[in-house]
């Protein structure tokens, strides 16, 4: 049995509908009873901080999808949270017998990098000796950031001074992706990078909001040095400003642009479109 973890975010509950497609056998993980009913599947409770209510979760389990929140501000730039808690999910896992775990990682996870990049590195270094089967997905930028606040109060979007293209990801594609991935056990000991078909830069991506939104959708460029002002102007701790803003001013430099056939190469079709996600996600800009 597949247990599905971050199962409520938005590669989760694609993944979910998939999982029923298929017929996999699965249950979700849910830190909520009321979130695990919306998802009409059979789920359990439980929480990565709590593990007790893990090794609880993983009975039956040979397979995990190992997915949690993405970086969060610390007060004095310390450790991600994510780290402890994936690190603890995999010990646990490993006490009890998983066999086979695929991890949503980030693209460019990397020794040192900044937020999401570092700790996701760190969490991979950790599954890798662990003894347990691994599978990693490395993906670029999610479509989804874009419903879950881009814009601007006054409705705008901020893009690198650069404005550099992003081969932006639907996690639709993710989903179906790790769907694959788990039924067919394939891809062990190997890390996918998944990216969307295009790279888009801000300006294409406000184009094509401005069709769905019905108005125009400016782009304001931002420098890593204004990034990191607006950032602390708005409460954000000034460490964690500042790293975002060092990724940031990466993203100008091109490092989310090139596209990959792995979605294509693990789903057999092409990954969607920008337009063909705004078609399938209309009603959540309105
Ligand atoms: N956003 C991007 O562009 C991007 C790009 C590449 C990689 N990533 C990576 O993708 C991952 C998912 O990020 P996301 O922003 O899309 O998040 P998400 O999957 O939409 O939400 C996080 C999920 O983790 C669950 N969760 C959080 N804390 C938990 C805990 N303590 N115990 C159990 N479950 C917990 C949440 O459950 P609740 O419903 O209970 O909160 C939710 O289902 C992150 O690791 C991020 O670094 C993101």
């Amino acid at each position: 049995m597949i247990l599905v973890t971050g199962a409520t975010g938005s590669i989760g509950k694609h993944l979910v509908q998939r999982l029923q497609e298929l017929q996999a056998p699965f249950k979700a993980l849910v830190r909520d009873a009321g979130k695990g009913r919306s998802l009409n599947c059979p789920y359990v409770v439980g929480d990565f901080d709590d593990s007790d209510s893990m090794a609880a979760a993983f009975v039956d389990v040979d397979q995990i999808l190992l997915n949690g929140a993405g970086a969060a501000p610390t007060s004095d730039g310390g450790p991600q949270p994510m780290i402890a808690q994936q690190k603890a999910v995999i010990d646990t896992a490993g006490r009890v017998g998983v066999e086979r775990i695929v991890k949503v990682s980030v693209w460019h996870a990397r020794q040192g990098g900044k937020l999401a990049e570092g700790a996701h590195w760190d969490i991979e270094q950790h599954l890798k000796t662990s003894g347990i089967e691994w599978v990693l997905l490395q993906p670029s930028g999610f479509m989804q950031n874009f419903i879950t606040g881009a814009f601007n109060d006054d409705g705008s979007l901020i893009a690198p001074a650069t404005d550099a293209p992003v081969s932006y990801v639907d996690c639709y594609d993710i989903a179906a992706s790790a769907a694959v991935l788990l039924t067919e056990s394939l891809g062990a000991g190997r890390a996918f990078v998944l990216t969307g078909p295009e790279p888009l830069t801000m300006a294409e991506i406000a184009g094509h909001l401005s069709g769905v939104l019905d108005k125009p959708v400016k782009v304001i460029g931002l420098s890593r040095e204004d990034m990191a002002v607006r950032l602390t102007a708005q409460g954000v701790p000034a460490r964690f400003a500042a790293d975002v803003a060092d990724l940031w001013a990466d993203v100008g430099t091109g490092s989310l642009a090139a596209t990959t056939q792995e979605v294509k190469n693990l789903t057999g079709r092409e990954p969607r479109t920008f337009a063909e996600f705004l078609t399938a996600n209309r009603a959540a800009f309105r």
